[in-house]
């Protein structure tokens, strides 16, 4: 009985081991044409604690985001160590780098954007990327003034176009007002609507 019972443990001890992560640079992913999400792992999801990944990782992927379509991104992960982190880089080659991420969203535009992990200690991580298009939101106009034009985005997407010499259109989706991290939630466009060019967040 008790073999049995060192063996089962040791087993089970090196099965905890092998279960973290590994992953590569260059991976390419387009949206799948039944819009189903993309998972890393692919057998994670949202609603399960952040997965382990491997030491010494050094990883990326690039989304491409059709025409007339979004690409949103939810991290689950810490970094074990100060030298690690997790890095994004949108079209217009904005760079985001943190060491924690708990499922805060990020929002990308046609035509890509890009992820890496980079970490030495062994850390978490686990994300998903779920494409959409555009939503079909009422355009409001705001002049740009010394007044804050301000709207209320808690419940629902808005996207507004302020006018000067060339309009520029903001998409911003619902985000926590709690939290600054919402901020991120909005997209810049230097045009008319949402296919003009994508400039920052
Ligand atoms: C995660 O949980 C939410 C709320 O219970 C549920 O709606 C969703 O389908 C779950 N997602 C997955 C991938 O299981
Ligand atoms: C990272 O740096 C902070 C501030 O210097 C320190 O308190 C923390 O312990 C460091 N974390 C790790 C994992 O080394
Ligand atoms: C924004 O809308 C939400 C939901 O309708 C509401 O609870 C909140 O008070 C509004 N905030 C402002 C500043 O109007």
């Amino acid at each position: 009985m008790i073999p049995k019972l060192l063996v089962f443990l040791f087993v089970t001890g090196v099965s905890t081991i092998l279960a973290a992560n590994v992953c590569k640079i260059g991976n390419i992913v387009h949206r799948s044409g039944n819009s189903q999400p993309y998972y890393f792992p692919n057998n994670w999801n949202e609603n399960q604690t952040a997965p382990g990944l491997g030491r010494d990782q050094s990883c990326s992927w690039v989304f491409t985001v059709p025409h007339g379509y979004y690409a949103k991104l939810i991290i689950s992960g810490k970094t074990g160590d100060n030298y690690s982190h997790f890095q994004t880089v949108d079209a217009a080659g904005n760079v985001v780098q943190t060491q924690h991420e708990n499922k805060e969203p990020y929002y990308f535009p046609f035509p890509k954007f890009t992820l890496i992990v980079d970490n030495e200690a062994p850390a978490t991580f686990g994300f998903k990327v779920i494409w959409a298009p555009f939503p079909n939101v009422q355009l409001q106009q705001g002049g740009v003034n010394i007044k804050p034009y301000r709207i209320n985005i808690t419940n629902s997407q808005q996207i507004i176009e302020f006018i000067a010499v060339t309009g520029v259109s903001v998409l911003a989706f619902p985000g926590d007002l709690k939290n600054y991290h919402a901020l991120k939630s909005a997209l810049l466009f230097d045009g008319n609507d949402m296919n003009a060019p994508f400039v920052n967040k």
